[in-house]
């Protein structure tokens, strides 16, 4: 009998069932839809970016679908550091029988903030921090993403990496960079054990009729199929430029969508707006479709193609 296509892989010494991760913030971080996406097959989830402060977020609108992509300004909404780590004590408990780590995503607004949200969120002890320094829809309250520039990227990974006892951390990009490149050379060098690439694109839906940006926020970050193709290339220079794992995310929406971004160099694949497009069963809908491409294509083991597409 044929045997099945192997889509284990190892994430900064974590076992996953497959390449699929839940992306930051579009599930919140309520321990029953957190259970439920690994219940419907993610190889592990992220929870939405928690700062040190309960945060209301952006005003409606937040979110629009246009032609090609999502655009969201949901303004990073969440009840602050200390709540937070009750919810993902409770997300983990519930997802320890199911194997599938839980990934904790922060956010701060200055060097030492991240230092002091990343040692209240160890104490919650999940399998990763993932280090959001990207947002782009904040810049009011925050001023420039860190991600903007290797020497605050570094710091940020640095002081992260020394408040969280031996937890990995991945640090998550931004898109809109000259040099993606070497930021992620510089997160590498300062600790990070992964690299997440990337957040959203700065973007603007305008409704021509009102004469008016669609969002309260007027601007937001664009997610979804437009996104794919930046992605791809900010995965495939990343991987040119470090050895660390790389979460690829971006439009993703389809297993062959998935298979892409592991050839371009990611270990790991994000799923964020494909929920908006194809719903809560997404995970299990894109491993059927995963498997299915392995099986023509003669991939026994997933991790045998990543980066395939830029070797010659
Ligand atoms: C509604 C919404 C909320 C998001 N919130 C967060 C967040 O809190 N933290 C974060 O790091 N990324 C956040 N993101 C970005 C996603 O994690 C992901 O990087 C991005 O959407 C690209 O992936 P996708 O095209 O699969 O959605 C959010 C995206 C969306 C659509």
């Amino acid at each position: 009998m044929e045997k099945s296509p192997d889509l284990h892989i190892k994430l900064a010494d974590l076992h996953l069932n497959n390449p699929l991760i839940l992306a930051s913030g579009v599930m919140g971080t309520s321990p029953a839809l957190l259970q439920r996406m690994a219940l419907s097959g993610a190889g592990a989830v992220t929870s939405k970016s928690c700062g040190p402060e309960k945060r209301e977020g952006h005003p409606n609108p937040v979110l629009v679908e246009w032609e090609h992509g999502l655009l969201n300004a949901i303004g990073l909404t969440n009840p602050g550091a200390a709540e937070e780590v009750a919810l993902l004590i409770q997300a983990k408990e519930i997802l320890a029988p199911l194997e599938v780590p839980l990934f904790a995503s922060i956010f701060a607004g200055t060097i030492d903030e991240f230092g002091r949200v990343a040692s209240v969120i160890a104490d919650a002890d999940p399998d990763l921090i993932e280090v959001n320094i990207s947002c782009p829809n904040v810049h009011d309250d925050y001023g420039l993403p860190f991600a903007a520039d290797s020497k605050s990227a570094a710091a940020v990974t640095r002081i992260v990496k020394a408040s969280v006892g031996d937890i990995p951390i991945a640090v998550k990009l931004a898109p809109n960079v000259p040099n993606i490149g070497l930021i992620a050379q510089a997160v590498e060098a300062a600790g990070a054990d992964a690299i997440t690439a990337v957040n959203t694109m700065p973007g603007m839906v305008i409704d021509a009729d009102a004469a008016h940006p669609v969002l309260y926020n007027k601007t937001g970050g664009i997610s979804g199929p437009a996104l794919k193709p930046i992605a791809l290339r900010c995965v495939a220079e990343i991987a040119t430029h470090v050895n660390i794992p790389i979460i690829g995310t971006g439009g993703v929406l389809t297993g062959q969508d998935a298979i892409e971004m592991i050839l371009a160099g990611a270990t790991a694949v994000g799923v964020g707006s494909a929920l908006w497009y194809r719903g809560p069963d997404v995970f299990s809908i894109i491993l059927e479709e995963l498997r299915a491409f392995m099986k023509v294509h003669k991939i026994q083991n997933i991790q045998e193609i990543i980066g395939k597409a830029l070797q010659n």
